[in-house]
């Protein structure tokens, strides 16, 4: 099928409404510092959910402002694509949930677990379901509450993650707008260098369980830090080859914020300066599957996306799962 076959009609995001800075951690007794987490990761700061703000109520706000600015209504919507690992409710999905949120009534809704490359593998499905003919207007959302998931007496960890989610709506391609080229992978023998060992069907949620802290996302940083730069630096070149594109065709490049350095190195890469590199990781944290929709969002807003712009976009997650897309605006 010659692409493109869809494009992307609108966007919004949405994040809590309490933001964290760096030297906040010291009072709940963690031993780290302002200095070790900008230098390391290049964050200042991230969003943390309150009492009353939930994924389903972020995703919400976030899918209504992406709909209004699409210009269509929640009834409008054949399917919604909910890329999260941290549903508010392990059953039933957190699809359904936004589903039930916006009133989208004639929609298909589930999830997709691709953990950080959660958004980029819900547009390669949304696009399935466009081009076949099973739907002709899909929502996909992408976002986390992943402070509920942190182990927050990990400094290794509770320094990194984000609550946030961005929401976009894809329909078919007008004027040779949309989607070029995509490219997804995985490799589950890596599993374990990023993953909540407990909580799931192998081993429950106990008392135990959330004392030694298997409950809690765990990570390998160094390890998961290598195959972060080496598959996304991969991905970028394997979208570009797809769009037939090199790396002077690229408007911007809007890549998983996870931290500074992976984005940088990322960049020298594939070739590509850093003033054509979208980077809020500073603001949000990693805010895995929300963190790309939510710079592609602020990217529109900005005016760093306009008419005609050629954006790559690249991700690297827990799984390991990694992939790309090129989109021609
Ligand atoms: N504050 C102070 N010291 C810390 C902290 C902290 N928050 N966390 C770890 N340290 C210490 C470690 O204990 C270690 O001390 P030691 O040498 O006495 O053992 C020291 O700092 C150095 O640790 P390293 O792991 O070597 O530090 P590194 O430079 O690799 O940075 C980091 C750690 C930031 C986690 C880095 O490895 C990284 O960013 N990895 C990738 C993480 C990531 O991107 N994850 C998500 C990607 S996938 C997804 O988004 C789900």
């Amino acid at each position: 099928m010659k692409r493109p076959i869809v494009m992307f009609a609108g966007t919004g995001r949405a994040a809590p409404k309490r933001v964290m800075k760096n030297d906040e951690f010291a009072a709940i007794g963690i031993e780290t510092s302002d200095e070790w987490i900008r230098e390391r990761t290049g964050i200042a700061q991230r969003h943390v959910a309150g009492p009353d703000e939930t994924l389903t109520s972020l995703a919400a706000e976030a899918s209504r402002t992406a709909m209004a600015t699409a210009g269509v209504t929640a009834s409008e919507i054949d399917a919604i694509v909910m890329a999260t690992v941290s549903p508010d409710h392990l059953l039933p999905s957190a699809g359904v949930e936004l589903q039930a949120a916006i009133g989208a009534s004639r929609a298909a809704a589930f999830d997709v677990d691709a953990a950080c490359t959660g958004w980029i593998y819900a547009a390669v499905v949304a696009e399935g379901l466009i081009a076949t003919g099973t739907a002709e207007t899909v929502l996909i959302v992408g976002g986390e509450v992943l402070t509920r998931i942190t182990n927050w007496k990990d400094r290794n960890t509770c320094v990194l993650f984000g609550d946030g989610v961005g929401a976009t709506v894809m329909k078919r391609s007008v004027k040779g707008r949309g989607l070029l080229s995509s490219y997804v992978r995985s490799d589950g023998t890596l599993a374990k260098l990023l993953w909540r060992p407990a909580g799931g069907g192998a081993a429950a949620a106990t008392e135990e369980t959330l004392n030694d802290g298997s409950f809690w996302i765990q990570m390998q940083g160094r390890d998961v830090f290598k195959h972060a730069v080496r598959s996304m630096a991969d991905a970028c070149d394997r979208a570009m080859d797809g769009a037939k594109l090199s790396a002077a065709d690229i408007d911007l490049v809007i890549p998983h914020q996870a931290n500074v350095r992976i984005i940088e190195a990322t960049a020298k890469h594939a070739n590509i300066s850093m003033d054509k590199v979208f980077v809020n990781v500073d603001r949000y944290g990693n805010t895995s599957a929300g963190s790309i929709p939510i710079a592609l969002d602020e990217a529109i807003r900005s005016g760093r996306i306009v008419e005609g712009s050629t954006v790559l976009f690249v991700g690297f997650g827990a799984g390991f799962t990694w992939g790309s897309l090129v989109v021609r605006f």
